[in-house]
């Protein structure tokens, strides 16, 4: 799909079907995010894959907002190793930008995605943290809940006028 197509028709997909992700796929969404750009080309990024039912379930335990989880077929969680970073603080961009390129690239494959905050909420940073036995150094920035889509939206058309100025305020 042409990439501006790809840009303006992406939603939020929140239902799947009932079909596992093949391997490829995530490592194509894998290949995407890494592609990102980073502060210093620091690339402080890590990425954990999951696929176990009972560990989506763990997830809608401490996150309200991640019920989609319960009939996905995969999730990546986006991490920073803080060691990585090299203390620029441009990790959140960075890992921003990590995650926008696995919309996209599930949007142009034909996948279903939807970005689920974490970071900086203490009870959901926590939460993931215990339950992927994460070491101090990594902070679990977001998840992706994916899977083919089982809903169709309409591009969202967000432009508005109002927010842009030209040379001045
Ligand atoms: C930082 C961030 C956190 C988000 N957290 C959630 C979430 O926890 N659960 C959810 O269903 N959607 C979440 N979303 C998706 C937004 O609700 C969605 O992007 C927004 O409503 C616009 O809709 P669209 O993505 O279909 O264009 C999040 C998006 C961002 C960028």
């Amino acid at each position: 799909m042409e990439v501006l197509k790809v840009i303006q028709s992406r939603r939020s997909i929140r239902k799947y079907l009932d079909k596992k992700i093949v391997n490829d796929e995530i490592k194509v969404l894998l290949e995407s995010a890494m592609a990102a750009p980073s502060g210093h080309n620091n690339q402080p990024w890590h990425f954990i894959v999951i696929n176990q039912k009972e560990l989506f379930v763990k997830i809608t335990e401490f996150h309200p907002f991640s019920k989609m989880l319960l009939t996905a077929s995969h999730a990546i969680v986006v991490c920073c190793d803080l060691e990585l970073d090299g203390e620029t603080g441009f990790w959140v961009q960075d890992c921003s930008a990590a995650t926008q390129n696995i919309l996209l690239s599930a949007k142009a494959i034909g996948l279903g995605a939807v970005w689920l905050g974490v970071y900086p909420q203490k009870e959901l940073v926590d939460g993931l943290r215990n339950m992927l036995s994460l070491p101090n150094n990594i902070i679990p920035f977001c998840i992706v809940s994916l899977g083919y889509p089982a809903e169709e939206k309409p591009p969202s058309n967000r432009f508005n006028e109002s927010r842009i100025h030209m040379d001045k305020w």
